[in-house]
């Protein structure tokens, strides 16, 4: 058994500080076997703002697997942004844009999506799939394999125009080769999750795909700051959200898919205040 924090899009800049406070609080004391943060510790790519992101993190449970997000990337500083979009992200938040994490029972590597030459979309390039493939090789076999994007492949269920990673359908055939099992990621500020086959109906392989909202942002879209505690057995994942709830962050919606017959199937759904109740 295995449990990742799952925390996205800090976006220091527009933090909720009370919210910020409360998240650490929160996973005080918790110890995942790995904290995942997909992406946006700032709005601006400010130095400021790095510099606040890094002490925060420093604050967080480890080990940890951080990438950048569209945001990570200056915007108006244009000879940063095409030049040296990622400078201060090394300098702060992390030296190595391939992070990845391996013990008994799990693989996780992270990929940086985020682009200069778009404002906010990304994608992975030929490039990258390629190393992927070197890095997922067969030596893993019998460990849960799951990649780190900012940008979902999947969008929300209340937007299905939403803003996923561009060339997701080509990209997938390589991770269904290289036997990918879990997706994780941000930058919509929602949280949301199911088979990527929910969306791209030709994929093959059945790859969950889990997204988290703002952590700590005041950049909510309708929805209360969260995180996912994600907790993975074999061919099993929980999926609990944990939400603020204006004084602290709780468990808000409890989600268990079970892999049977090589399909992530949605086993069970509790909401913990009672608003949805979905066994099966
Ligand atoms: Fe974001
Ligand atoms: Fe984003």
């Amino acid at each position: 058994m295995r449990t990742i924090a799952h925390i996205s899009d800090l976006h220091f800049g527009r933090l909720d500080a009370p919210v910020a406070e409360g998240l650490l609080q929160d996973l005080h004391g918790r110890e995942p076997s790995l904290l995942v943060a997909s992406g946006d510790f700032t709005q601006r790519a400010r130095r400021g703002q790095y510099a606040q992101a890094a002490a925060y993190l420093q604050k967080l449970p480890s080990p940890q697997i951080r990438i950048p997000g569209n945001h990570d990337i200056p915007m108006y500083d244009v000879v940063r942004r095409f030049f040296f979009p990622l400078h201060r992200y090394r300098q702060y938040i992390s030296q190595d844009l391939w992070p990845s994490y391996q013990d008994e029972e799990m693989f996780v590597l992270g990929i940086n999506t985020a682009r200069s030459f778009t404002q906010k979309s990304g994608w992975i390039t030929r490039e990258q799939l390629a190393v992927v493939r070197e890095k997922m090789d067969a030596q893993l076999r019998g460990l849960t394999r799951i990649l780190v994007t900012h940008h979902p492949f999947i969008p929300p269920p209340r937007d299905p125009h939403g803003d996923v990673v561009r060339g997701a359908g080509e990209a997938l055939r390589h991770l269904e080769e290289c036997g990918v099992d879990i997706l994780l990621a941000g930058h919509l500020h929602l949280a949301y999750h199911d088979d990527i086959r929910s969306h791209h109906q030709a994929a093959r392989r059945s790859i969950l795909s889990i997204q988290a909202g703002t952590a700590t942002s005041n950049r909510r879209r309708g929805e209360p700051n969260a995180y996912n505690w994600i907790t993975l057995g074999p061919d099993l994942v929980s999926v609990a959200v944990r939400a603020w709830n204006g004084s602290k962050f709780e468990e808000s919606l409890v989600t268990r898919y079970r892999r049977i017959d090589h399909v992530w199937t949605r086993e069970s759904q509790t909401a913990v205040k009672g608003e949805l109740k979905r066994n099966s």
